[in-house]
């Protein structure tokens, strides 16, 4: 058996195949403060996760929203990972920029 055809072979063909562009979600200008993501909560999540405090969770303090991003349980329920409740229950996914600014708030450190 010969493998002197292997050295002769050059694959071109793969470098004119358009690269799958995945995207990537870049945080690094948004300098988001809670200030920027608060009226997301207060908005769609307080109803019931404020005073009611359902699954023990109050979204008036910012200490809440950090436990629930720092165990993921945050970003899982916003963006409907399998194996977390959709959130916010009973109504439409949030729009994809309101999950960006979540995203991008807990990435930069949850700053005040
Ligand atoms: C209509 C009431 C309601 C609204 C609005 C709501 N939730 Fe919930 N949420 C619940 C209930 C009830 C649970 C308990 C889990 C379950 O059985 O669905 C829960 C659970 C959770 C949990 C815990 C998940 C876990 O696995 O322990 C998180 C985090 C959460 N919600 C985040 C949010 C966020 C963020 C919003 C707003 C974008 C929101 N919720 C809006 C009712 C609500």
């Amino acid at each position: 058996m010969s493998v002197a055809s292997c050295k002769t072979k050059k694959e071109t063909a793969k470098t004119e195949v358009a690269p799958v562009v995945i995207p990537v979600l870049d945080c690094s200008t948004s300098g988001l403060t809670f200030a920027s993501v608060q009226s997301i909560f207060d908005k769609n999540c307080v109803s019931c996760h404020g005073y009611r405090g359902d699954a023990g969770y109050n979204f008036f303090s910012t200490a809440d929203i950090r436990r629930a991003a720092k165990n993921g349980n945050l970003l899982g329920t916003v963006k409907w990972h399998k194996g977390y409740p959709k959130m916010p229950a009973q109504a439409n996914q949030l729009d994809k920029v309101s999950i960006n600014l979540i995203e991008c708030w807990i990435a930069n450190g949850m700053k005040e």
